[in-house]
């Protein structure tokens, strides 16, 4: 059905500062991203969502915002938002924005109306000010952290403090205050106004606290509401967020089209994520369980199971997501040494990623999630098998992380580098000249766009195939059956290290008449008679076995 469009949906992140500068000055910008969009039609998603382009001071990379209702002049202006918008229609596709509500950049009017004013005031009233502890206010109100590292409290001139949960120009709001909530519905209105077709929510779990502001003195991950330990976060994922979206929802449901919310929640366990997409509430949550499943059978097979089972409950699908501009690109987070997990960033001292290992899990990885029934997001450059940039010097790093961290995070900045289009142009075609926000390494000229284009087996040419084939199967709309060595026709893993006849290193299901099948162990896995091959994220062995780190999918 033409409105529940995103159940099955493709949509592939662009991160406006590093996809296609069309002005030359390093950054990316709108026209550059409307000009590609016929290669991302090409590729054969079905939406783009957009990071955020609004104005501001770009301490956050965006997620500053100091106006939601204009676009930066480094990105472009209105107009460009909207012949960017036409296009993607035109083409059919369809288009989300970003929506940072949790806080504003402390450029925005709201603040410094803030600052100007007395504390009690209505301007304050919009933000978390609050009295000092201490004899004479010097303490911060209470002992939370920011997400960057540091006090989550900042003091202003007259004493009092203003809360932070990210970097201190990005002061929270009081989600309490009801003229917030009028403004961000009246923000709402004015980009579907302009015919987008959804949002994303950030930090969609952060925009109630807990009343009280309770002491917390566990340890908080950068970005995460994924605690490891300590009782339940006063800062994130409180039942008063769900009103929020109720009410969001209502508004979006009177525009035609079937207009969406997504909501970025590092929210566990799995159940308590599906409350954000409860039919009254948002459409989608990005699966960061997903994402952040090690590399191994049991591990993916319980994160799916769970994954699905609690979103069913709800009526919900599931989404699936590998890579954002938060995280180590899957590319090279798979080919990092046992327990070195690192999520948040890999700098030069680090242990570095095998490119190739990474590269071969990546693809198998990639082709085993567009199996899986729901809606995948994909990350600008993925589809080039792009790993980060691990060994970027640490002076051109921007992450605000790495400052506030004092260095012990290496930050974001290595899947943000701009991305190769053509390998002897400059800037790898990025834009017309050599200037790119952030250096790109010599490799890319290896990964760009028109090294891929008709080369049979290239990352590229894999996720164009995988993603036809995922139409052409209905695999998005499908539902999974487990299939385990010793199924009729399945037969088991032929022996060698790490194989075990009881197929714990393989991880295989059904979606309608598709077999798919990725192999974590050493030893190659036959396929059950009469497979046809469809697809493959590396070549079978001589023998027509699955080698090791490979997905396939096969018709049965
Ligand atoms: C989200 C964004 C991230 C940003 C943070 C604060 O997690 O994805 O990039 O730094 O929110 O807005």
């Amino acid at each position: 059905m033409h409105n529940r469009w995103w159940r099955d949906a493709v949509i592939y992140q662009v991160y406006p500062r590093s996809f296609a500068d069309s002005d030359g000055d390093g950054m990316g910008d709108l026209p550059g991203i409307t000009g590609r969009l016929p290669r991302l039609k090409d590729l054969g998603i079905d939406a783009v969502w957009l990071s955020p382009f609004y104005p501001s001071p770009q301490n956050d990379a965006g997620y500053d915002v100091a106006d939601y209702r204009a676009v930066d002049p480094l990105f472009g202006d209105l107009g460009d938002a909207d012949k960017l918008i036409a296009e993607a229609h035109n083409l059919g596709l369809k288009v989300i924005v970003d929506l940072v509500p949790n806080h504003t950049s402390s450029a925005h009017e709201w603040f410094r109306q803030a600052l100007a004013a007395a504390p009690g005031s209505p301007e304050r009233d919009r933000y978390i000010f609050r009295e000092g502890r201490g004899p004479d206010g010097a303490l911060p109100p209470n002992s939370w952290t920011s997400m960057f590292g540091g006090s989550a409290w900042e003091r202003v001139p007259d004493g009092q403090w203003y809360l932070h949960l990210f970097d201190v120009s990005q002061p929270d709001l009081d989600w309490g205050n009801r003229e917030v909530r009028e403004e961000f519905l009246a923000i709402l209105r004015f980009w579907l106004d302009r015919g987008v077709d959804g949002f994303r929510v950030d930090v969609a779990h952060g925009l109630v606290k807990e009343e009280t502001l309770a002491e917390y003195d566990y340890p908080t991950a950068v970005l995460g509401g994924l605690e490891p330990v300590g009782p339940p976060p006063p800062m994130w994922d409180q039942d008063g967020v769900h009103e929020i979206y109720r009410e969001w929802r209502e508004l979006l449901d009177t525009y035609p089209g079937g207009r969406i919310l997504v909501a970025e929640a590092w929210v566990q366990p799995a159940e308590r994520l599906a409350r954000y997409v409860r039919p009254d509430e948002m459409h989608q949550a990005f699966n960061f369980l997903y994402l952040e499943a090690p590399w191994r059978a049991d591990a993916l097979r319980d994160t799916i199971n769970t994954t699905l089972q609690a979103n069913d409950e709800v009526g919900a699908t599931t989404t699936w997501v590998l890579s954002n501009h938060d995280v180590v690109r899957h590319a090279s987070r798979l080919g990092l040494p046992p327990g070195h997990g690192r999520l948040h960033g890999i700098g030069p001292e680090d242990p570095q990623p095998d490119t190739a290992l990474g590269l071969r899990r990546a693809r198998a990885a990639t082709l085993q999630m567009l199996a899986l029934p729901g809606s995948a997001y994909l990350y600008q450059g993925e589809e080039l098998g792009l790993p980060e940039h691990t060994t970027m010097p640490h002076e051109h790093r921007q992450d605000p992380a790495r400052a506030r961290s004092g260095h012990t995070v290496v930050g974001r900045d290595g899947c943000r580098v701009p991305i190769p289009w053509e390998a002897d142009a400059p800037s790898y075609g990025f834009g017309p000249s050599d200037a790119s926000w952030l250096p790109q390494p010599a490799i890319w000229a290896e990964y760009a766009l028109d090294r891929q284009q008709g080369v049979p087996g290239s990352t590229w040419e894999l996720y164009r195939a995988a993603l036809a084939a995922r139409k052409e199967h209905a695999l998005g709309s499908g539902s999974i059956a487990w299939q385990l060595p010793g199924d009729s026709g399945f037969s088991a893993p032929s022996g060698g290290p790490g194989a075990g006849d009881d197929g714990a290193d393989v991880l295989a299901f059904r979606n309608g008449d598709v077999l798919v099948l990725t192999n974590f162990g050493a030893a190659p896995v036959s396929l059950p008679e009469g497979a046809t091959v469809l697809l493959t994220s590396e070549p079978l062995d001589a023998d027509g076995r699955v080698p090791t780190d490979v997905t396939v999918w096969a018709s049965i």
